[in-house]
């Protein structure tokens, strides 16, 4: 018996040695900080959203309808596409600090609910060129505050998780426009270095950054030969077991 697991153990060294490549070449552990950011930051973002549908020039234009959408009480099944200026203050002429871009259509056959899918896109300050995504349920001129999960984001909202909270300050019910006052509270990695990491243009230098960088490389090779020896054994112990007995 003592043997065999003497045996057992020689093979498995040998195997250890020997390990052959990962098959999962295109996948790799790194740390954050190999790509520069850090978790935990809490920011609170509030600005106004003017969603006009009036005029020469709207911002919320109806992109397509379900034939019988005008009868139904809630207008079901028309989509619009927006790209909303949004503001510093309700008062549209105030600063532009960023666009909602995306779309709302309406899913709720009784009620004037929503689903919204949009991005934030900052255009101005730390922020600039970096975007929030946002999808969920918004009832259009609803009397309360209505909540909408931030489910990502880019820049310096990467690994953004977080909720908008929308409340309606104006609602024209002859041309549907709207002002509608946001408050969004996202946790999400600040970058290390925010001058070069927030330009979307930047984005595609991230992944590189690691291999520019030795120190994640021998982790995530150091990785791949633990997880081939952890499957091999898996697979030869009942072998070797099987042949001793
Ligand atoms: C935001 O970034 C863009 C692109 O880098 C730049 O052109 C623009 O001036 C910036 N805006 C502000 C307000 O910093
Ligand atoms: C790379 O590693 C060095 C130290 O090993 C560190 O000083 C540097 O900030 C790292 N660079 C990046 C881009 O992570």
């Amino acid at each position: 018996m003592a043997n065999s697991i003497t045996s057992s153990i020689i093979l498995l060294s040998l195997i250890t040695l020997t390990s052959l490549p990962s098959n999962q070449a295109y996948i790799r552990t790194i740390s954050k900080e190999s790509i520069g950011i850090k978790d935990g930051q809490q920011t609170q973002l509030t600005f106004y959203y003017h969603d006009t549908l009036s005029g020469s020039n709207p911002t919320s234009v109806q992109i397509a309808k379900v034939s019988g959408s005008n009868n139904s009480p809630s207008t079901f099944g028309s989509l619009s596409m927006i790209d909303d200026p949004l503001t510093e203050t309700a008062d549209s002429s105030s600063k532009l600090i960023g666009r909602a871009q995306g779309m709302y259509a309406m899913a709720d056959q009784n009620e004037f609910a929503t689903i919204m899918i949009m991005n934030i896109l900052i255009l101005d300050g730390d922020f600039n060129g970096s975007t929030l995504s946002v999808l969920g349920r918004n009832i259009v001129n609803a009397p309360g505050v209505q909540e909408l999960p931030v489910i990502g984001g880019t820049g310096g909202f990467r690994f953004a998780k977080g909720y908008a909270q929308a409340k309606t300050q104006t609602y024209d019910k002859k041309t549907g426009d709207s002002v509608v006052e946001y408050n969004v509270f996202v946790t999400h990695s600040s970058s290390s270095t925010p001058g070069s990491d927030d330009s979307p243009s930047d984005d595609g230098g991230s992944p590189g950054s690691p291999s520019k960088n030795g120190s994640s490389s021998p982790r995530a090779s150091s990785h791949a030969s633990l997880s081939n020896f952890v499957s091999l054994s898996f697979l030869l112990i009942p072998l070797l077991y099987l042949c001793i007995v």
